[in-house]
């Protein structure tokens, strides 16, 4: 028969091309999409009285339908910012002690979460296979069922899916993964987070774990897997060799005067260990003394949810270090971090990182980490630079050839950084090849199709 159209849900929609991606979600999601084609459905971006229930609003683009709907203010502030980015995000990332819980926001969530299955459901059938995504719409699939929906529906969760022991302090954690059973599949970065969803399901739920990775709570059976996303390689390789792409690696390259580049290139997120990294770079510059006035480190962190005090106050923070370091080593010709917030379209940041000797990764917890991979595919097979990757990345499962730290010790990012700039071209090649194999295999369409190939296998409700 014909390929069973393809409907994606998530917060963020589009864009399918180059400009301004938001995360790892939206890269992802626009290079699957890309290749497939369907109705990508989700928020507008835009704040509206009528918020939910404001109008439809489609664009065509190529084979893709990218079709939104507003919020309103105060579905903005309880849906987005505080069920979702002062509950969810810091607790799915292990951050109980910055996770802040009220019932407000826990209403207003599952309320928005009802709306979008609401304005979705009359908008497919049940020949489509409908995709949800990430920790926004936990409750969409269940909403979806209560509206009669009965065909396959899969859930991806694009961030870590921590623990039951952290997962516990959220109040309606039962409701919340009771809700994620009315999906067919469920998919995770990691075997880790698969194996924390299971727990939960036994542990808290009086589930059972049945052969082929199905999970059997009360009446209903799920199958939870794990399923890495991956990047458009192929297509991140032509972006480093565009016009765009030379002119920024030069641009690196002239303004380095031979010294080496360390590049990090993250959200402004505290997940991203972006202090800790700072502190490896110190650390560095104190033990192996050498790497004064001989290297130097670029952070390019786009602001990120401003709006909430822990981002602010993270960006004063990395100021902050930054600025002590540079007040402790700079020389006359030669400050030794540069810190920026502005954006970079990727064909720019495809140059920036082949221009980079090292590039630094080093979440104290992230889901996947999808710059590690564009990194990789960015890469001159001839004098390829050193990946740097936390061991708390769910890239570090495909990518153990990287230099692997605990963000956690300055030290060992120290003497990893040390590692990456004094490597011989021969070692930096051959862990190279390891990396691009591992990147150019598991690629965004491959993850699709992969996920997909599972959600058509799964059997009829
Ligand atoms: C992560 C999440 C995405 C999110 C992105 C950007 O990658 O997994 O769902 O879209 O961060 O965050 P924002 O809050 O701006 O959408």
């Amino acid at each position: 028969g014909t390929q069973r159209r393809l409907v994606v849900v998530s917060n963020r929609v589009g864009p399918l091309n180059d400009e301004g991606k938001a995360g790892g979600l939206a890269v992802g999601l626009a290079d699957a999409l890309r290749k497939r084609g369907g109705l990508w459905f989700g928020w507008s971006g835009n704040v509206s009285d009528k918020g939910t229930f404001s109008e439809l609003s489609t664009e065509i683009a190529g084979t893709t339908a990218l079709t939104t709907i507003d919020l309103s203010e105060a579905e903005l502030e309880g849906f987005y910012f505080g069920y979702a980015n002062r509950s969810l995000w810091p607790l799915l990332h292990y951050r109980l002690d910055i996770a802040r819980f009220d019932r407000q926001s826990d209403r207003i969530y599952r309320s928005v979460n009802q709306r979008f299955a609401a304005r979705l459901f009359p908008q497919i059938d049940d020949n489509d296979l409908i995709w949800v995504h990430d920790y926004h719409f936990f409750y969409l699939g269940s909403e979806l069922r209560q509206c009669g929906f009965t065909g396959r529906l899969g859930f991806f969760l694009h961030i870590p899916f921590c623990p039951p022991e952290i997962l516990t302090a959220l109040p309606a954690s039962h409701d919340l993964v009771r809700s994620m059973l009315a999906y067919d599949v469920v998919g995770f970065q990691t075997e880790l987070d698969r194996r924390n969803f299971a727990s939960f399901c036994v542990q808290e739920l009086d589930g059972e774990e049945l052969p082929d990775h199905q999970i059997r709570v009360h009446d209903r059976v799920v199958r939870a897997i794990a399923c890495p996303i991956g990047v458009d390689a192929e297509g991140f390789a032509d972006f480093a060799l565009s016009p765009e792409a030379v002119e920024h690696e030069e641009m690196m390259r002239d303004i380095a005067h031979g010294r080496h580049q360390i590049v990090g290139v993250d959200r402004l997120d505290y997940s991203k260990g972006i202090i800790e990294r700072l502190r490896g770079f110190e650390q560095l510059l104190e033990d192996y003394p050498e790497n004064r006035g001989t290297s130097q480190f670029l952070q390019i962190a786009p602001l990120s949810r401003v709006e909430l005090d822990a981002y602010a106050e993270l960006r004063t923070e990395v100021e902050q270090i930054a600025g002590n370091i540079n007040g402790r080593f700079a020389t006359l010709d030669w400050t030794p971090v540069q810190i920026m917030t502005r954006g970079f379209t990727r064909k720019a940041l495809a140059g920036i990182y082949r221009a980079a000797r090292v590039c630094m990764v080093t979440p104290l917890r992230d889901g996947m980490n999808l710059v590690a991979k564009e990194f990789v595919a960015a890469q001159d097979e001839r004098d390829p630079g050193v990946l740097v990757l936390s061991r708390f990345a769910g890239a570090r499962e495909e990518l153990s050839e990287a230099l692997i730290v605990n963000p956690y010790s300055s030290e060992d990012v120290a003497r990893a950084i040390q590692r990456a700039l004094t490597m011989s071209l021969s070692e930096r090649r051959d862990r190279y090849d390891a990396l691009r194999h591992a990147v150019f295999t598991n690629t965004a369409g491959h993850w699709c199709a992969a996920f997909l190939r599972e959600l058509e296998g799964a059997p009829p409700q």
